[in-house]
């Protein structure tokens, strides 16, 4: 059982930050990692031809241990979720025929390239919501994506847990459901990768995307996406000269090669060797495959269960513990409170939520502890 990690980070004290959803505070590990990689390039001649790919082959095989992936290959570097998923959109052959699913309310980067096909190509995107009443919620949610896959859908585009209140979608069941049809299943890993566990092995999507700046530790604007082999023949969405074979030579850059890097390498970012921002994201994920996701869910269950009784008590719903993650859950309010009081409540006392529509989206992690929680059912209740 893990025991509580704030000591590796500089948080403020008298503040309590249960937002790691929003942003993951920095570790000190990362911080120190990237003042190293700043003071680099005070001398650049230290720099090799071959720092250029090092640092992003060792990410791959870090995140690959993350994920349990056997070939790291598959895994790339991408800026932003909306680029690993452009990258999909750019070798998906879509007409109007199709359809492509979408949870509901999906974090936008998930929406717009599926939208940009119902506008170009007539293709129809199906958003599928959750049901009004909040009994059974995640199940009927779920039962309904499997209901609206058919021999039409294309695509379905999802999170491993909804991104404003952690609700579960069953991937086993969806992938399933996918190959009977045919369709890709495109995951969004941004909300669950880092602290719930994940097997690319055992799913099998055709893609993986996270952002790095959430749940992996890592600095913004970097992020890692995973894709099989129904991309291993595409076309990158730019035309990086790091992607080209061969292109660790550097005195044959000018013998222009017509073939990309094998597979998925040629997905990478242009730039992708992030002299200062590489080093960090290795260092966190060190860090997230030491602690394992599996142990952050249940020291986040552990720390959650009296909060939510609490909570619940006073009318907010949460939803059921087998619907959804324990790293990030969403609080409904009570018809008579007031939101706005909230809110103003929330920062007087120096709690750091994410509000998403009517609900309060709590995510902690290893550096909270459940006086923390406490803490935050206290202020809602009041
Ligand atoms: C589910 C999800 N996906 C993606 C992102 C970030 O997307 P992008 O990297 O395109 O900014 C977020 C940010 O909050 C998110 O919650």
């Amino acid at each position: 059982m893990l025991t509580n990690q704030k000591k590796k980070f500089t948080l403020p004290a008298g503040s309590v930050y249960l937002n790691c959803a929003y942003m993951s505070p920095l570790l000190k590990e990362v911080e120190k990692t990237g003042i190293e990689g700043i003071k680099r390039k005070r001398n650049p001649s230290t720099i090799s031809a071959e720092d250029f790919f090092t640092e992003s082959e060792k990410l791959r095989h870090h995140f690959a241990r993350l994920i349990h992936a056997p070939e790291p290959n598959r895994i790339v570097t991408i800026p932003s979720v909306s680029y690993g998923l452009a990258t999909v959109a750019q070798n998906l052959k879509v007409d109007s025929s199709h359809n492509i699913i979408v949870a509901d309310e999906q974090f936008p980067s998930n929406v717009y390239p599926w939208l940009r096909f119902q506008q170009e190509r007539k293709a129809t995107v199906k958003l599928i919501s959750p049901p009004q009443s909040f009994s059974d919620r995640g199940k009927i949610w779920n039962e309904r994506i499997l209901n609206a896959i058919d021999p039409n859908t294309r695509l379905v585009a999802l999170g491993n847990v909804h991104w404003t209140d952690g609700t579960k979608f069953d991937l086993t069941e969806i992938r399933k459901r996918t190959r009977e049809v045919g369709a890709l299943l495109v995951i969004d890993g941004s909300q669950s990768v880092g602290a719930l566990p994940f097997n690319v092995s055992s799913i099998q999507p055709d893609a993986l995307v996270c952002a790095g700046y959430k749940w992996l530790f890592g600095p913004y604007s970097m992020g890692l996406a995973y894709y099989g082999s129904f991309f291993d023949d595409g076309k990158p969405i730019e035309e990086s000269w790091m992607n080209r074979k061969n292109s660790e030579d550097f005195k044959a850059l000018v013998n222009y090669q017509n073939e990309y890097q094998p597979g998925a390498l040629r997905y990478e970012v242009g730039e992708h060797s992030h002299f200062i921002q590489a080093p960090m994201m290795i260092a966190a994920l060190k860090q997230v495959v030491q602690w394992k996701p599996e142990n952050i869910q249940t020291y986040c269950a552990k720390i959650s269960r009296e909060p939510v009784r609490l909570l619940r008590e006073s009318g907010f719903l949460v939803e059921d513990e087998n619907f959804r993650g324990h790293h990030m859950f969403g609080v409904r309010l009570p018809a008579h409170a007031d939101f706005e009081k909230i809110k103003k409540r929330l920062k007087k006392n120096k709690i750091s939520v994410s509000l998403r529509g009517e609900v309060i989206r709590v995510s902690p992690h290893l550096y909270n502890s459940e006086n923390d929680l406490i803490k935050l059912a206290e202020v809602l209740t009041r």
